[in-house]
């Protein structure tokens, strides 16, 4: 091997160098031919390159407040705003401001009509918010460019850029956009569906209204009444307590055996308190009860329910060590402000899981209420409420006996019951059917049988083998204490014990 001679080396280098020159003279033609680069540059002007970008995240569950936000800045009088999309072609990653300030490392962008996700702005409407966008804004400040990046499918963030105006002024505007969307909060006064999104984020969705009337929630007056005291009695009288000088934050606790109507007592109170933005949580939920209670100290007055909280009593969010979910959840019921007008519900079936939790963070719940099974008189009232839907001929006497043997059932026992009964009846006479003694008989029957105690739990009508009718005309269970499927623990004793 022999090296280079000298007249070939000075070849390479002059074919090298007109080589880095063509490499330059295409970037700069990129960068030139970069529509939405070179729009922003020549709307901003001269010195643009001096001031810096000013950026901020918000959850991507604001996006659809902030096009709401932006609706109304933009219709302010004194204000100019253009709106651009951008067109990213396959295969590049998304931009942001800077860069296309800069006009740096650009991937070859095209102005296009701007790409909009249509996102619920309420219960049955919604609204085509900006997913990538610029904003060319001329007004009092000058011009200047905002960018709206919404969540892509890698990241779940949603950025407003803003760029052109000094720092201070930049925060203003992102502070007075930020008003805008907690003045406009498309979530106020409805029934949201609080869940948890991936990578930590909550997802937020308008619930119906529950129609659940008074009288179709069967519970002991002196309970019930007690309930709508303290949740919706604090409501009433407002502005009377605040004057007094006493806090309007309350925790209401609701445990008793499942399928008595804890949930269905919950969505009652929620129908009721209409001019409250209600939030409701269950399972995974639950862990985002930070963000939640966030939101609704923001939304005030709100209603927060927190279904079956036991599940977390021993979750820990970050493993072993870390405290369980509980305490964050009871920690977040506390940091609101005492004037505050939010109402915490919980709602569980394993009080005694509860209680050491609420021992060692006291002040967090009120009042606790149990909500036991039904006792006789409740259950002739669940009778006749789930019997409003069907052919229903029971004599008194009948209606006695059915009483009598579901001694010990919960009340979603008595609905399946009902249920099974017409069922019955069906298959009698489909064309005509009549629920009589008989198949209220041979549906209790058949619920009651002890083998059926599996069906029991997986229809969560009730369960436990000390309360279950024993006897009456119904032969006796055999105690099934400690089979895996008895999941309800809840110590038996005086219905107020975590009253403090
Ligand atoms: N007290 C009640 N009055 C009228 N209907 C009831 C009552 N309790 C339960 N029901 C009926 O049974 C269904 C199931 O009850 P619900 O979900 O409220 O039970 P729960 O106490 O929340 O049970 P869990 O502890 O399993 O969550 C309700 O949707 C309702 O139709
Ligand atoms: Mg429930």
């Amino acid at each position: 091997m022999t090296g280079a001679s000298d007249s070939e080396a000075r070849r390479f280098a002059v074919a090298f160098r007109s080589f880095l020159e063509w490499v330059h003279s295409e970037q700069a033609g990129a960068r030139e031919r970069n529509e939405v680069a070179g729009l922003v540059r020549d709307f901003l002007g001269e010195g643009a390159l001096d001031r810096s970008v000013v950026t901020r995240s918000l959850p991507v569950f604001e996006h659809v407040n902030l096009q709401t936000a932006l609706d109304a800045w933009s219709q302010e009088p004194g204000r100019e705003v253009a709106v651009h999309g951008i067109s990213i072609p396959p295969h590049h990653a998304t931009v942001n401001l800077q860069q296309l300030v800069t006009g740096e490392g650009m991937p070859p962008l095209r102005l296009s009509a701007p790409a909009l996700v249509d996102l619920p702005n309420g219960p049955g409407s919604t609204l085509a918010c900006l997913h990538l966008a610029v904003l060319l804004v001329t007004d009092a400040n000058g011009h200047y460019v905002v960018m709206v990046s919404g969540p892509g499918e890698h990241d779940q963030t949603l950025d407003v850029e803003i760029a052109g105006l000094s720092v201070e002024a930049a925060q203003g505007l992102h502070a007075r956009l930020g008003d805008l969307r907690s003045e406009l909060n498309v979530y106020r006064g409805h029934v949201i569906e609080v869940s948890a999104a991936p990578m930590g984020g909550v997802s937020l969705e308008f619930g119906d209204i529950p129609l659940t009337a008074r009288e179709d929630v069967v519970l002991p007056e002196a309970v019930l009444a007690r309930v709508e005291r303290h949740a919706l009695g604090v409501a009433a009288h407002r502005e009377a307590l605040l004057q007094a000088g006493q806090h309007l934050k309350r925790g209401l606790l609701l445990y008793g055996p499942p399928g008595t109507g804890k949930t269905h007592t919950t969505r009652y109170l929620i129908g009721q308190m209409t001019r409250y933005t209600r939030f409701i949580l269950t399972g995974r939920a639950l862990q985002v009860i930070g963000s939640a209670a966030a939101l609704a100290r923001d939304l005030q007055p709100a209603v927060i329910v927190l279904e079956d909280v036991d599940l977390v009593a021993e979750d820990r969010s970050f493993g072993r060590g870390s405290s369980p979910v509980l305490f964050d959840l009871l920690d977040a019921m506390d940091g609101a402000a005492a004037d505050a007008d939010l109402l915490f519900v919980l709602t569980t079936n394993r009080a005694d899981l509860l209680e050491p939790a609420l021992a060692a963070r006291p002040g967090r719940v009120d009042v606790a209420i149990e909500i036991d099974l039904p006792d006789a008189e409740a259950r002739q009232r669940l009778l006749a409420l789930y019997g409003r839907s069907v052919p229903l001929r029971l004599t008194e006497d009948d209606t006695r006996e059915v009483v009598e043997r579901t001694e010990g059932v919960t009340a979603s026992f008595l609905k399946e019951l009902l249920r099974r009964a017409m069922l019955e009846s069906l298959h009698e006479n489909a064309a005509e059917p009549a629920v009589t003694a008989t198949h209220t008989s041979r549906a209790l029957d058949d619920l009651l049988d002890s083998g059926q105690q599996l069906t029991r739990s997986l229809l969560g009508v009730g369960n436990d083998p000390e309360t279950l009718p024993a006897g009456g005309g119904l032969g006796s269970l055999p105690p099934q204490r400690g089979r895996g499927w008895v999941t309800y623990a809840q110590p038996r004793s005086g219905s107020q014990r975590f009253v403090r």
